[in-house]
């Protein structure tokens, strides 16, 4: 989010009937087409009601800023940039504090920095913030006992606690993820740009965690090199700007339509249509059929679109999708976001990625290392296992070593807190141990020290440096 972006606008190419026409258009053409994963919203009049406000509700980011994002990805796609894009599976009400988006933002700044030292390029640092809030389940109903009740789809349509009232589908929620999210990227951008982010800062913190964790102690000689480095450019008198100030950006999947379509705003200066919500939205794996409505709306706006790619993605499903998503193969339009599972990852990615080559596609590849790995634990709880994520990365990296593209990326659930809801790290956290601090609405994410810990695997991975 470059506060460099001109707010002067230019004048509009469109008049505000043309505008109003194409959003009709584009409204039609995308409820036209089958739409997975809505929920039922007891009455149509409020919902309507509620999508009216939506759409006069100032945009939350500005078109310019998703051409910058896209720029970005496009090197990604080219093998000179490396995607970081991590947050929260599932965004709450509750979570939107300073101290939980701060805590957030300091573990993807503090990954960010050990990744690009590792990479040698730049990290694109993008979260899973602001936005987030809806999510697909496996089944519509939940049943506990002989009680079955709508399941939970994210804070944006119901509540979380397991009664009727609660799970009954709300669409006044709708706005209160628009004030939620404005509030999360509002802090967001007074962080990035306050000089809170400022490299030296981050690397404090890391070096922090390296002193100070008995985990970290391993990573000791990296953060030692990124410290030389650091004090070199010092005695060299290199002060950039670069130093004090990043750029974020925002993203979550594009899943509620009642929530993304009255965010689309057609851009005065091109004429096209943005999703405002967010820089970049992607579409899920259980939405992602190149004739539904998600795929379709994804096709018709302007911002960088990603889709996940899970276990039973072929190579010509994601052919099929490059025409629907990035007919003209524009770098950092289209990021694939692959989530295969530790086990299958490297039977099943290198077909993807030979055929989509030879296709002559520009596109990005990233590695998701969450969702393919989720297990029950013998105590009940959804988990993951710390080497089984870690596994899945090293396999990505070990196919695209041989097929000789660009590992461009990492997409994780992770949360700046020191919860338990992941299995194994450093700290070794049992299942027995997931009691203690599980606090994840959906998918389990990794603490902050797995999460770093995390970064300096993947930084051994990459470097021929460490
Ligand atoms: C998610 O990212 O939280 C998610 C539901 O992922 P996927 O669509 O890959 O299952
Ligand atoms: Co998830």
């Amino acid at each position: 989010m470059s506060l460099s972006y001109p707010l002067t606008p230019a004048e509009s190419v469109v008049t505000p009937l043309e505008k109003v026409r194409l959003l009709e258009e584009l409204r039609g053409a995308v409820l036209a087409r089958p739409a997975a994963h809505q929920p039922t919203w007891p009455d149509a009049d409020a919902t309507a009601r509620s999508r009216d406000e939506l759409a006069t509700m100032p945009p939350l980011v500005f078109a310019g800023e998703c051409d910058n994002l896209r720029d970005r990805l496009g090197s990604v796609a080219r093998g000179e940039a490396f995607l970081l894009q991590g947050g929260d599976c599932a965004e709450t009400f509750a979570g939107v504090t300073a101290e939980a988006i701060r805590a957030r933002l300091k573990t993807v700044l503090q990954m960010a920095v050990v990744l690009q030292y590792a990479s040698s390029v730049p990290v694109v640092k993008l979260g899973r913030m602001a936005g987030q809030f809806t999510k697909p389940r496996s089944s519509g109903v939940e049943t506990r006992g002989d009680v079955t009740l709508p399941a939970f789809l994210g804070e944006s349509v119901n509540g979380f606690a397991f009664d009727e009232a609660s799970r009954t589908p709300d669409p006044t929620r709708l706005t209160r993820v628009y004030n939620a999210s404005a509030a999360t990227l509002n802090l967001l951008r007074a962080f990035v740009s306050g000089g809170y982010a400022d490299l030296r800062q981050v690397h404090s913190w890391n070096r922090d965690f390296v002193a100070n964790s008995g985990i970290g102690q391993r990573y000791e000689a990296l953060a030692g090199e990124i410290e030389r480095a650091l004090s070199f450019m010092r005695t060299c008198g290199v002060d950039p700007e670069q130093f004090r100030t990043v750029d974020f950006f925002t993203s979550h999947e594009a899943l509620l339509l009642d929530y993304e379509l009255p965010m689309t705003r057609v851009d005065s200066r091109t004429g096209d249509p943005y999703d405002t919500s967010a820089h970049l939205v992607w579409v899920g794996e259980r939405t992602r059929h190149p004739e539904g409505a998600h795929i379709e709306f994804a096709s018709r706006i302007a911002n960088p679109v990603a889709v996940k790619l899970g276990p039973t993605s072929t190579a010509d499903d994601a052919l099929r999708l490059i025409q629907r998503l990035d007919p003209d193969a524009t770098p950092g339009r289209l990021t694939f976001v692959v989530r295969m599972g530790a086990e299958k990852v490297r039977d099943l990615l290198p077909p993807l990625l030979e055929k989509v080559t030879a296709s002559g596609a520009v596109v990005g590849w990233v590695c998701d290392p969450m969702h393919g790995n989720g297990y029950t634990s013998a105590n009940g709880y959804k988990t993951r296992r710390f080497d089984d994520v870690l596994e899945e990365v090293r396999g990505f990296f070990e196919v695209h070593r041989a097929t000789g593209t660009w590992p461009g990326g990492l997409h994780v659930e992770l949360t700046g807190d020191d919860v338990t809801e992941c299995v194994g790290g450093g700290d070794s956290l049992s299942e027995a141990d997931l009691a203690s601090r599980y606090e994840t609405l959906c998918d389990p994410r990794l603490n902050r020290n797995q999460s770093l810990e995390l970064a300096f695997q993947v930084a051994e991975l990459l470097g021929p440096r460490v």
